[in-house]
């Protein structure tokens, strides 16, 4: 669409960007994973290209095209994703982590597809914590501007705001998707823009409008 004018505001700069959910594998036919349709990266990668910005989008699982001028490196896993984030790390000067990394992973993947057994009406999968990627992406020397998404379904303010502490960043982008018309999944988005100094909230509308104002405002910060 011609209405969408470049001002350029990410001229110059390198922007990092994770979307989509990850899957963890359980066996070589079943995964966990989560309802993240990765909308909202892509959104945000397609609006910071826009302005300017060399882009890399690192995607988990997604039916999604890649926007124009953006580098994608496809991955599964949170540890795959994580890998990826950590070798296009450097020179960034921005990373958004709007992926849905699955916080938890099968302790072991069964080498074969797992079977019933007779006479057993339970199962339990041991699971392990995944790295956090944002967080570590945070704590590394000479990080870029960090940019976190929390979607919360109740104190979506006051646990957002812990994030933005507990994870270090700069930035927290909070939705409330206790609303099902919004966020995950959703062509439709509302979200909070919460940093140490400021407080933005943008109403309700496309993924698309929602990237290109969370674009302008991340660009003003850097
Ligand atoms: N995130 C990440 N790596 C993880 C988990 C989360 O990079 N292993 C990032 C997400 O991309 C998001 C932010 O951290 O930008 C917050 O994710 P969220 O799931 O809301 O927070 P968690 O810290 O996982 O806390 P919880 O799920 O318990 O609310
Ligand atoms: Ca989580």
């Amino acid at each position: 669409q011609e209405s969408t004018e470049n001002e350029g505001l990410l001229l110059g700069k390198r922007v990092l960007i994770t979307a989509g959910p990850t899957r963890e594998a359980i066996d070589p036919v079943r995964y966990l994973s989560n309802h993240s349709s990765g909308k909202m990266g892509f959104a945000l990668a397609a609006a910071a290209a826009r302005e300017g910005a060399e882009v890399t989008l690192v995607a988990g699982p997604c039916q999604l095209s890649t926007p124009a001028g953006v580098r994608r490196i496809d991955v599964i896993s949170a540890n795959e994703m994580h890998e990826a984030v950590a070798n296009a790390l450097a020179q960034q000067d921005l990373f958004i982590g709007c992926a849905a990394v699955a916080d938890f992973r099968p302790a072991s993947i069964a080498e074969q597809k797992m079977k019933k057994q007779d006479g057993e009406n339970e199962m339990h999968i041991a699971l392990v914590k995944n790295p956090d990627i944002l967080a570590w992406v945070a704590q590394q020397e000479g990080a870029p501007y960090c940019v976190g998404f929390a979607a919360e379904t109740e104190n979506v303010e006051a646990y957002a705001r812990k994030k933005l502490e507990r994870k270090g960043i700069q930035m927290i982008i909070a939705n409330d998707v206790s609303n099902s018309d919004l966020g995950f999944n959703s062509d439709n988005n509302a979200v909070v823009a919460i940093s140490a100094d400021s407080e933005q909230h943008i109403a309700t509308n496309t993924k698309a409008e929602i990237a290109k104002q969370l674009i302008a405002l991340i660009s003003s910060k850097l």
